[in-house]
């Protein structure tokens, strides 16, 4: 049995030469457990820690959209114990996840862009403009692929594209806490290629993320295909009804053809499980009893 503990993954396609920054994450948050603290907030630290590395599609590493000069973010946060707040598309912060977790002390779930850029201003968060090297990096091979295969470029789904071969993709962490509160923390830069204003499964309930009273699950991959298939939300109801973590992930990962990049991970009393049809850092430090 999970006495308290904490897993995160640093996107599907993130290769296993990244898994040093998801250690180092998942450390900070295991010792916030460890001094007693809320998985609210061990699993806010892990991801803060992996937003600000650069090397992974979230805070400080985001992607570029379409236009070459715009970064939008997306982050949640969410507890069995109540806890649920959101950000869409929002600009220029350095940590999108913390703004997500101030949305939980307010008396909405979810805010969007430029008003919850507002919101951030108002609580204290600085403006930041990311712009790092791999943004930049990976927007000019998206453009220079899609200038190649213009049909590729016109076809809805770009189903070949994105993470796995130009990026990683969304940061999670699921947090078990000493009290035996679960608490899971998403945060993305999106899905190259994309237009400005899209929105992927991320900050999207029962699609990127799900907590409840038997669990904590995260997702990463291309959001378009895992908002159809509502997946933390799938993931979740097969664990509720008695599914065993690992087949629950598996069976996830099942409804996906191949050419779709997607992972998941989650953390139950029972056990946990990482699964994805790509390369994916993740770290795990549980204590059992
Ligand atoms: N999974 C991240 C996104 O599609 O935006």
């Amino acid at each position: 049995m999970v006495q308290f503990g904490v897993i995160a993954h640093g996107g599907a396609g993130s290769s296993e030469e990244l898994t040093d920054g998801v250690k180092m994450a998942v450390e900070t948050g295991f010792k916030i457990l460890e001094s007693g603290k809320d998985a609210i907030d061990a699993a806010m630290e892990t991801v803060r820690v992996l937003e600000d590395d650069g090397r992974y599609n979230a805070g400080s590493g985001s992607l570029f959209r379409m236009d070459g000069k715009t970064i939008e973010m997306d982050a949640a946060i969410m507890t069995s114990a109540g806890s649920l707040g959101a950000v869409l598309a929002i600009r220029n912060v350095k940590n999108p996840v913390l703004v997500a977790r101030a949305v939980c002390e307010t008396p909405h779930v979810v805010l969007a862009g430029p008003g919850a850029g507002a919101f951030a201003r108002r609580g204290g968060f600085r403006s930041f403009h990311g712009t790092s090297r791999k943004s930049r990096g990976g927007f000019l091979k998206t453009k220079e692929m899609a200038e190649e295969d213009r049909q590729e470029r016109t076809n809805p789904g770009w189903k070949g594209m994105g993470a796995g071969k130009l990026s990683t993709d969304t940061v999670g962490a699921v947090a078990l806490d000493m009290k035996g509160v679960f608490a899971v923390a998403v945060s993305t830069g999106g899905f190259s290629p994309m237009m400005v204003g899209r929105v992927g499964d991320t900050p999207l309930i029962g699609c990127g993320f799900y907590a409840g009273t038997f669990g904590g699950v995260a997702v990463t991959g291309l959001g378009e295909e895992i908002i159809r298939r509502m997946l933390a939300g799938h993931v979740y109801s097969r664990i509720e009804t008695g599914m065993d973590v690992e087949a629950a992930c598996t069976n996830g990962i099942h409804l996906f053809p191949d050419d779709v990049p997607v992972g998941i991970i989650a953390l139950t009393r029972q056990g946990f499980s990482v699964c994805s049809n790509r390369g994916m850092a993740h770290y795990e430090l549980l204590k059992e009893v």
